[in-house]
């Protein structure tokens, strides 16, 4: 009993020192294999009784071994070295954000100032707010420009193609002044490739008040791209999109000349960035807001292209592809 008392206790704080322990008692040559060789010369009424305690003690001293390995175990750093408390901390890594996600915190920021708020929706959208609500009519050929992926038809269902979606909603739930914007990804069937993906990024937003002016519109862009990207021109083309009447698209001047900022090196002239318009009436109209009495303009833009633009990244695929070499050089990047 006091044999058993005596393992019971042991106190170990090394692998080591639990070896050790296992062998004096545990091993080949150890004390309960010299008692157990004692068996024999045991009188054989006393055999039972010896053999007993004898078992007791070598369990206690087994289950003391687990014990204690399991104490010492729970400590073990990566490295597999035991632990010794009084070692420095391992450094903790610390990651880097993502490209997307520093170009659009940077927009955000930038309409922020200007007294938009962020709004979102879901990825999975019904047919009404991709599409009907902003005037695309049933058959409209525009329907195909955005070479949707759907998820069920008739009643469709498809992954939103551009996040003008969330606009509508946001019409749908709140009365103007509306100044918001929202961020989010898109799904398009199109080739992968360098320059495009099946999915990517945008950001939309949308003004609606009395009065709003195309003026608005472009004073508004040319405050967003002197922000973004420091002194530069911007033109606006004719386009045509359904949702917006007229329409527009934006190119800014990515420096070919000297007098450039910084971030626009490595220039090749005028660059698309992004779409715009004055919201037609009709897709006010669908949203609850009376055309009569209010007006507002829109734009969208992708967040890949000009993360890729900004961060002189070559290859869009890169963006998605999760290769830490990739995005650990964003670590200095606020
Ligand atoms: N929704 C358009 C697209 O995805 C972008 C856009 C938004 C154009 C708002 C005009 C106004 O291509």
């Amino acid at each position: 009993k006091a044999y058993i008392k005596e393992v019971e206790a042991f106190e170990a704080k090394t692998e080591a020192e639990i070896e050790e322990f296992r062998i004096k008692y545990l091993g080949k040559k150890g004390l309960l294999n010299q008692y157990f060789s004692e068996f024999k010369n045991v009188a054989n009424e006393e055999k039972k009784e010896f053999g007993q305690a004898i078992n007791q003690w070598k369990n206690a001293a087994q289950d003391r071994v687990n014990a204690l390995k399991d104490a010492v175990e729970s400590t073990v750093d990566d490295n597999g070295k035991y632990g010794d408390l009084s070692r420095p901390g391992e450094p903790i890594e610390i990651g880097a954000r993502h490209p997307i996600s520093l170009v659009k915190n940077r927009i955000i920021e930038v309409f922020s100032n200007i007294g938009f708020n962020v709004s979102d929706g879901p990825e999975i959208e019904d047919d009404w707010h991709n599409f009907t609500a902003l005037n695309f009519t049933e058959h409209h050929p525009a329907r195909d420009m955005q070479d949707t992926f759907f998820v069920e038809k008739d009643p469709d269902v498809v992954l939103r193609t551009h996040t003008s979606g969330v606009q509508v909603r946001y019409m749908e739930n709140n009365k103007p002044p509306i100044r918001t914007i929202s961020p989010g990804r898109v799904y398009r069937n199109e080739a992968i490739s360098a320059r495009s993906h099946c999915f990517f990024h945008q950001v939309e937003g949308l003004y609606v008040d009395k009065g709003v002016s195309f003026a608005d519109l472009k004073q508004t862009l040319q405050y967003f791209t002197t922000e973004m990207f420091g002194k530069s021109k911007i033109r606006l083309r004719p386009s045509y999109f359904p949702f917006t009447e007229p329409s527009a698209e934006v190119d800014v001047y990515w420096g070919l000349e000297t007098e450039t900022d910084y971030r626009m090196t490595k220039g090749t002239g005028w660059l698309e960035i992004m779409g715009c318009g004055m919201v037609d009436p009709n897709v006010l109209k669908n949203s609850g807001i009376d055309p009569e009495e209010y007006s507002g303009f829109a734009f969208g833009m992708g967040i890949d292209r000009i993360a890729l633009l900004l961060h002189q990244i070559p290859d869009i695929r890169m963006l998605s592809e999760n290769d830490v070499r990739f995005l650990e050089q964003f670590k200095s990047v606020l």
